[in-house]
């Protein structure tokens, strides 16, 4: 199903949707529920996109200026660096060595497929981190559903903000722990558990806690107290676990997230971040304890279980680093760009929040951000809608995220725009919490 001209007609079309005689039940009861789940205005679809330039992607023969990547550095469509990046590999022999330059790995990493790059990468990583170890997954929801199933067992407790992203969630309900989730970013809630499960733990079952968070939220754009999570990990006796999927690269001096910037990488037990955002590639990786490595090399599913990933891939990771390392310029144009826009958020009276690069306008009504975003669409710009369940149902928003090679002039009327927008549609903005 492709997006209509409007989303009427969009929707006008789903509900059209019949079922063939020849169909089961199950069929039946699958197109019933997509009928719902249109009318609520939270089916989805994938369309086919080129990227175009700087920041800007072609749909269907039209360009649109692009607010809904996560291609934060501006390095996966830097087409300059491309050009370095496979002249590199040719200075590198590639005639003589093609085979490590290819686009299957052929196996898993604990079969055959652990190529020589991997090793490169993950020692580089270590030291960029100051940490024992890093291990590299296919992806940051490989990683997520990787590690609570390995590492918490059944008896230990993990608390998490509510606001996590769907990869740990799905990774905490695969593991067999307990799990509490605390509202968004209140520590004096997760404090209260923490305390709570001290005074009933049984010491003789080595009971573990888990604290889990993302470092800048995904969807909101804010960002975790890190300091505040360390004091409290340190005083209970908890595992902290912060995923900097959206942080990596874009934050801390040297780019490698927001527990350099708050100057607590040492006391993070488990750091993950991903190479799909920011670093322009494909893939994940946490750094750790060498125990924890240990363990996880033996029992993660989600690693061992796998082909790994592409040779080329990891080269061009191994390329990337020492780039990302020096993109302090960047870095700050990106923070600049994300203030500029969310004052203009709120001197247009929209409802915004966050201080990253990721930028949310609460709308509240799936429906209606859906229409908003279309309409956007329809100016030249490519926003998502975000609806249940990657947010709270009555949260719907239009999540913006800036990168690196975008401009001031490219954002200037943004504000305005989607301001008259919402005024066009008579759509109400959620009001302020
Ligand atoms: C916080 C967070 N963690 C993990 C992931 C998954 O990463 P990947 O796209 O590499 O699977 C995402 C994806 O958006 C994310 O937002």
């Amino acid at each position: 199903m492709i997006i209509g001209k409007s989303n009427k007609i969009y929707v006008q079309t789903i509900c059209r949707m019949t079922v063939k005689p020849t169909e089961g039940p199950l069929t039946s009861r699958l197109a019933e529920q997509l009928q719902e789940l249109s009318q609520q205005g939270v089916q989805r679809q994938l369309l086919t996109f080129f990227p175009q330039g700087s920041a800007c992607l072609q749909h269907q023969n039209s360009t649109y200026l692009n607010l809904a990547g996560n291609d934060y550095l501006g390095l996966a469509s830097n087409l300059s660096l491309l050009q370095r990046f496979y002249a590199h590999l040719e200075q590198e022999d590639l005639s003589n060595n093609l085979s490590l330059y290819g686009l299957g790995s052929g196996a898993s990493r604990l079969m055959t497929g652990n190529h020589d790059q991997y090793a490169r990468l993950e020692e580089r990583l270590t030291r960029y981190y100051h940490k024992d170890k890093a291990l590299i997954f296919n992806s940051g929801y490989h990683i997520n559903i990787g590690l609570l199933p390995a590492l918490a067992r059944k008896g230990d407790l993990i608390l998490a903000d509510k606001l996590c992203h769907a990869s740990l969630i799905d990774g905490m309900r695969l593991s067999e722990a307990r799990m509490i989730r605390f509202p968004h970013l209140d520590y004096d809630r997760l404090e209260q558990l923490l305390k709570k499960h001290n005074s009933t733990a049984k010491p003789c079952k080595q009971q573990a806690v888990f604290i889990v968070t993302e470092s800048i939220f995904s969807m909101d754009g804010d960002c975790a107290d890190l300091s505040t999570l360390v004091r409290l990990k340190e005083q209970y006796g908890a595992t902290l676990y912060v995923d900097e999927a959206h942080a990596v690269g874009v934050r801390g001096r040297c780019g490698s997230g927001l527990a350099e910037e708050q100057q607590v990488i040492d006391q993070i037990d488990l750091l993950v971040g991903t190479f799909g955002k920011a670093w322009g590639g494909q893939g994940a990786f946490v750094v750790c304890g060498e125990t924890i490595y240990k363990y996880l090399v033996t029992t993660a599913r989600s690693l061992i279980f796998t082909t790994a990933l592409p040779p080329v891939n990891i080269h061009w990771l191994n390329f990337i680093l020492p780039q990302i390392q020096t993109m302090s310029k960047e870095r700050k144009k990106l923070g600049q760009l994300g203030q500029q826009l969310r004052h203009g958020f709120q001197a247009n009276g929209l409802q915004t929040g966050g201080e990253s690069n990721i930028i949310p306008v609460i709308i509240g009504d799936e429906k209606q951000t859906l229409v908003l975003a279309e309409q956007l669409r329809q100016q030249g710009v490519w926003i998502q809608a975000v609806r249940t369940p990657t947010v709270p149902r009555g949260t719907a928003r239009l999540r913006l995220s800036l990168t690196a090679n975008m401009n001031t002039d490219q954002l200037a009327a943004l504000p305005q725009q989607i301001a008259k927008e919402l005024a066009r549609l008579k759509l109400a903005p959620s009001p302020a919490p």
